[in-house]
Formats: C-alpha cells, sequence, structure tokens
C-alpha cells in the first residue's frame, strides 16, 4: 500500500496542509474508473462509496458573480454525514463570497494562488494543485466563468484551479456548470470550448439555465441551482444526512 503523503508544516507557511494526508484509495468506485478513460458520468448510474468511506468534494469557483453560491452549496453539503468539502478559488472569485463563510465550517478551507506558491519552497515539499487534486473524489466547476472554461478547453494551466484540472485523474467526476452572461454563453467560442471539455476531456456540462441574470439582462446563462447542484452530489454519491441528537433527559 502507498505510503501517505505528509506534510511537514513549516514556519513559513500561512496555514496547516495537514488536510492532506492525501486518502490512500478512492473510496469511490464507477463502472468508469477502471483503466483512463475519461468519465463523463453521461449515464445516470450512481457510484457507490464504501460504507465507511466520505466523499471528497472539490468545489471550484470562478469569477462569475454566481460564486457567491459557494457558502449555500457548502453548508448545504455539510448538512450530511459522510462527504468533506474543499474550496479551490480564482483570485477573482474571491470578489464574490466571504470565505469566513466558508471556512466557519469544520476542516473546509479556501486555497487560493497566493496558498499554491507559499507551500512550495524546495524540492520535496507539497505542490498544492497536485494534493487538492490527490484529495478529490468528486469535482464540481460551479460557477465556470468564460474565462475559465476557454482556459480548461485550451489546455491552460496558469492558476491553481487550472493547473488541478489539468493534472486530474480523467476518472475523477468532474461536473462544470457555466454561468456567464447570455452573450457571452451564445458567443460561438462558448460552444466549441464546451464541446471539448464534455468530449475530449469527458467532464459533464450541466447547465447554464435562463432566468434574468445579475447583470440585468434575461436569458440563457445563469449557473444551475445551487440546490440542484448539491442534490446532485447527494444522489451520485449517496451523501447522508446527519441524524440530529435528540436532547434527553427532559420532561
Ligand atoms: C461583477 C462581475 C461579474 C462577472 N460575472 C461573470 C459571469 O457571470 N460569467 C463570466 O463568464 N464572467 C464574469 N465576469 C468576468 C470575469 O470575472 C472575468 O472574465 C475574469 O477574468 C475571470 O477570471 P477567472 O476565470 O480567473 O476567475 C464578471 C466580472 C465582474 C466584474
Amino acid at each position: 500500500m502507498a505510503k501517505k503523503s505528509e506534510i511537514a508544516p513549516q514556519a513559513h507557511r500561512p496555514r496547516t496542509l495537514s488536510l492532506f494526508p492525501r486518502k490512500e484509495a478512492s473510496a469511490i468506485t464507477s463502472s468508469a474508473s477502471n483503466g483512463c478513460q475519461p468519465n463523463a458520468l453521461s449515464n445516470s448510474k450512481p457510484l457507490s462509496i464504501a460504507p465507511e468511506g466520505h466523499v471528497h468534494v472539490l468545489l471550484i469557483t470562478t469569477g462569475s458573480v454566481a460564486s457567491v453560491k459557494a457558502p449555500l452549496i457548502v453548508g448545504e453539503l455539510f448538512k450530511y454525514s459522510n462527504v468533506k468539502v474543499q474550496v479551490a478559488s480564482t483570485n477573482n472569485s474571491l470578489t464574490f463570497f466571504d470565505r469566513n463563510q466558508v471556512t466557519q465550517h469544520e476542516g473546509v478551507q479556501v486555497w487560493t494562488d497566493e496558498d499554491e506558491w507559499q507551500a512550495w519552497s524546495k524540492i520535496g515539499d507539497p505542490i498544492l494543485h497536485i494534493e487538492l487534486r490527490r484529495w478529490a473524489d468528486v469535482v464540481l466547476i460551479a460557477p465556470c466563468d468564460a474565462n475559465t472554461l476557454s482556459k480548461i478547453a485550451n489546455g491552460m494551466c496558469d492558476n491553481l484551479v487550472t493547473s488541478l484540472l489539468r493534472a486530474l485523474a480523467p476518472t475523477t467526476p468532474t461536473f462544470v456548470f457555466p454561468a456567464m452572461n447570455t452573450l457571452m454563453y451564445e458567443h460561438p467560442l462558448t460552444a466549441v470550448h464546451l464541446k471539448t471539455i464534455e468530449e475530449v476531456i469527458g467532464y459533464k456540462v450541466i447547465g447554464p439555465i435562463g432566468k434574468g441574470l445579475a447583470c440585468g439582462d434575461v436569458g440563457v446563462g445563469a449557473m444551475t441551482e445551487w440546490r440542484d447542484i448539491v442534490t446532485l452530489v447527494v444522489d451520485q454519491f449517496h451523501l447522508t444526512k446527519q441524524v440530529k441528537q435528540v436532547e434527553s433527559g427532559s420532561g
């Protein structure tokens, strides 16, 4: 069995990375996860997890205003017992939510480009984008803005988010939730990029949906409702609701 990768804390690090030791082996099994075939999860068959296992959900946020939903997604996932959550964010996406609302949940951190470069000073130090992709059982890119979509489709890896996606095993289920202005969505390159990430990389694209957008336009381009994103993970990975402790001794 492979030895767990330990990350020794160092004085210059802003925070401990003790989340990683990585998982020894993914608790997730799926019929598509043998070998290196893209795993688009295009069928609706639920994946199964080992009974004792936690599903490691890596939420990626990008510079769409729909990143305001990140705390809601994390908070809702925390109502389930067999799940662990980490967040990796582009710098622009941090404009849209208060990191404290995410990190208030035990063990959750919002990882950024700054962390990537501060974590490494010499050979043998952990490389954050690799540790995150090892950790993840499932990746949600929610929201996926036009810029990051374009970068992924073109193989770019110039920040934490795109580096970890480029390093991700093709067997790791990855769901993309586009969110952009209607005209950005209708731009001919968007269709090309979405086709590429589905057919070449094997990601599953969900949405966008039509509604009144934050910019004032009405049309297709909004991120799938955040509750539907959580429901997708709950259903696919058989998440179980936390059992609330009932107070005893009263009456
Ligand atoms: C207030 C505001 C809202 C934005 N909303 C979106 C959006 O919903 N979708 C999108 O594709 N770009 C949106 N953008 C533009 C992106 O933030 C911009 O393309 C940025 O470079 C994305 O960087 P990132 O992909 O590294 O996060 C918005 C920009 C601003 C200032």
